[in-house]
């Protein structure tokens, strides 16, 4: 059977898609060993289980030629000094890309390729942000109140690895500096 074209809104300021398959919430619990201060991350973490993300997904089957899209929310708030931010990921097909569109709040993608080189994009409404082949990619929110909110779209085959990133730690931090947010190197980072 041959798949028939759909179409869904995607109304704003309302951000939340007409059609919805999957709903993802990630807690601070789930960033275990990703922000760089764990002191405060456990300090937060005893007083509550913070929601750091949730991602609308619009589910499209795993293979060659579909895409997937939805929105992506990250709220605002930090660890320490670090911003709020998404676990973030290569995808295991390393040679997919990914474009994003800003709809809401401010930030940062952060993005670096398995050579070492790095890339940190400043997001704010409006903007598209092409992320091309083999670079990882974390968004970060640096909105005081308003949740970072954008709009994805990737190849249905891309597939996650999260595991390279739980592991390193991207090689580039977003912190909140004196003078606004940061771009600093990972101490951290072997
Ligand atoms: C998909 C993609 C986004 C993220 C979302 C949450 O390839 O990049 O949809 O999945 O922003 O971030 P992660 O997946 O890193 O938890
Ligand atoms: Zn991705």
């Amino acid at each position: 059977m041959v798949d028939l074209p759909f179409t869904f809104t995607l109304p704003t300021p309302q951000v939340i898609p007409s059609k919805v398959d999957n709903h993802i919430e990630r807690r601070l619990s789930a960033m275990q060993g990703q922000f760089l201060d764990q002191e405060a991350f456990n300090k937060m973490l005893s007083v509550e289980d913070r929601l750091i993300y949730q991602v609308y997904e619009i589910k499209r089957p795993e293979v060659e030629g579909e895409l997937l899209m939805g929105v992506s929310i990250v709220h605002p708030g930090k660890v320490g000094s670090e911003f709020f931010m998404t676990k973030g990921h290569f995808h295991s097909v390393l040679e997919t890309s990914e474009i994003y569109y800003c709809l809401r709040g401010e930030g940062f993608m952060v993005m670096e390729t398995p050579e070492g080189e790095t890339s940190v994009e400043e997001l704010s409404p409006g903007k598209v942000l092409y992320v091309p082949p083999r670079w990882a990619h974390r968004s970060v929110c640096t909105s005081r109140q308003e949740d970072l909110v954008t709009f994805f779209v990737y190849p249905a085959n891309a597939g996650h690895d999260y595991g390279t990133i739980e592991r390193q730690g991207f090689r580039k931090l977003v912190i909140d500096g004196p003078g606004g947010p940061e771009i600093v190197d990972n101490p951290r980072y072997s």
